[in-house]
Parts: structure tokens; sequence; C-alpha cells
């Protein structure tokens, strides 16, 4: 599925001190897809998702968000991005001492939004497109992990965004619970036109959920295409990925 191209980025460079994490990305996001991001741990993939939605800046290249560039612009300025694209982060970061509900209420507080009455019907419709109804009053530390996920993920889409970032949605969940993950991220798509990026290892929910599949591979993009081409493909990098082995596997 191609179409207009909802994000681009250009030649993106970045180190940390002396550690070159990305070495040139040139990436496009089209709108309304589900794009997944998939490599080898430590490999930039986190990296490369903060500058989607300026977190990180590049030492290197341009981010373009609907035609306007978003790699040179201050943290005010941002929050126009930041209204369109919002993140799940790979820990969830959840704020501890704020309830389920005040966590979920917390983008829409930062958007100026006051109405107690407003807050609640947009934290209740959240958990609810989350299958978490009625939680509202819980703490994190009281939730399972599947629920912190959950509740991560309704945060993220409480705000209305045109494109939620999801870093690793599935880590640590049983296989159940990362099936309703990958129903949600599906039905954002489908029933309300949200464009997706999402970072995971699971491979199973990649062909489930994937419009198109980006492999990242020591700061670049190494191959980008359909599911179907990734299954097709005899590459050995991609074929040993697909299969969990190791290059001098020999189980
Ligand atoms: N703020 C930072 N300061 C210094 N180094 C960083 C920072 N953020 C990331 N790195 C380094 O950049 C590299 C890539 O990290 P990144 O988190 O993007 O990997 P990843 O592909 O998301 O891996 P994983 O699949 O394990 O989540 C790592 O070596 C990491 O230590
Ligand atoms: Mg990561």
């Amino acid at each position: 599925m191609k179409g207009e191209i909802f994000l681009e980025m250009r030649g993106i460079k970045k180190s940390f001190g002396s550690q070159v994490v990305l070495r040139g990305v040139d990436l496009d996001v089209y709108r309304g897809e589900t794009l997944v991001l998939l490599g080898t741990s430590g490999g930039g993939k986190s990296v490369l998702m903060k500058h989607m939605v300026g977190l990180l800046q590049p030492d290197e290249g341009t981010v373009t968000l609907e035609g306007k560039l978003i790699s040179n612009l201050s943290e005010r300025e941002l929050s126009w991005a930041r209204r369109k694209i919002s993140m799940m982060f790979q820990n969830g970061a959840l704020f501890d001492s704020l309830t389920v509900g005040g966590n979920i209420a917390f983008p829409l507080r930062e958007a100026g939004i006051k109405n107690p009455e407003e807050i609640s019907k947009r934290v209740c419709g959240a958990l609810e497109i989350v299958k978490l109804p009625g939680q509202e009053d819980k703490m994190p530390s009281d939730l399972s992990g599947g629920m912190r996920k959950r509740v991560a993920l309704a945060r993220a889409v409480v705000e209305k965004p045109c494109c939620v970032l999801y870093d690793e949605p599935h880590a640590g969940l049983d296989p159940i619970t990362g099936d309703s993950i990958d129903h949600l991220i599906k039905d954002l798509a489908n029933d309300h036109g949200i464009t997706n990026v999402i970072v995971t290892h699971e491979i199973r929910s990649m062909f489930r959920i994937a419009d198109r599949v980006v492999f990242m591979k020591e700061g670049l993009v190494y191959w980008q295409g359909t599911p179907a081409e990734l299954k097709a493909s005899k590459d050995p990098v991609l074929v040993n990925f697909i299969e969990g082995r190791s290059e001098d596997s020999d189980l």
C-alpha cells in the first residue's frame, strides 16, 4: 500500500560519543500504512523511532512530517508534531505516582484540555479501545505487564493522533495478550485510519499486521518490502532472522 508520504527521513546519521548508531537512514512512512521495523537488538531501531517524533535530533539528515521539516524545530515548535504522532515507549513508561486514569489523561492535559467531564469521557473511551474498561483508579504497580502495555497504548491513542509509534508492544506478553495488541493495532488502522509504525521482534505478529516491512542492519535500512516478499526472500540475513538462527548456529 503506497500513496501519500506521511513521514520522510533522509540521510539520518546519529552518533552517541564515538559510537555511530545510524549511518544514513532513508525511510518513508506512507499515510495509513502499518509499517514494521525489524532488526537485531542494539541496531538503532529505538533511536530511529525517536527521530520520527523529534525526541532525538539527527547529527545529519532531515525528517519531514507532512512536508514540514521537523528535524530542526525547538521543543516548543515540536508540539505540533507531538500532537500528530504519539509514541508507546519500549518500557511502557507509565508514571508510577499517577493512577491509570491520570496516566491516560496526561496527554490531554498537556494539550490544554481542562474540562473534567471531557477528560473522563475520553479516558473511558481509550480504556475501552484497549479492552480495559473501568480500570481508571488502579495504580500502575497493581497491573500485570500486559495491562501496563495496554494502558501505555491507551495513553498513546487518547489524543487521537494521526500516527502511533510502538516500540516493542509485544515484548514480555503471553501470545494471547500479544494477539489482542495486534488486533488493537489493526483496528486503529482500519477503523480510525491511523498510521502505525511498530518495532517488534515478534515475527508472527509482523506477518499478521504489517503492510510493509523495513529491516535495519548496522545503522542502515538493509531491506524493505511486503511481508510476502520477505517470506519469499532467499537472502541468508533475512532468512536467519525470520527463523531465529544465529550465523554460527548448527542447531
Ligand atoms: N541516549 C543515548 N545515549 C547513548 N547511547 C545511546 C542512547 N540511546 C541509544 N544508545 C545506543 O544506541 C544503540 C542503539 O540503541 P537502540 O535502543 O536504538 O537499539 P534497538 O535496535 O532499539 O535495540 P533493541 O532491539 O534491543 O531494543 C545502543 O548501543 C544504545 O546503547
Ligand atoms: Mg529498542
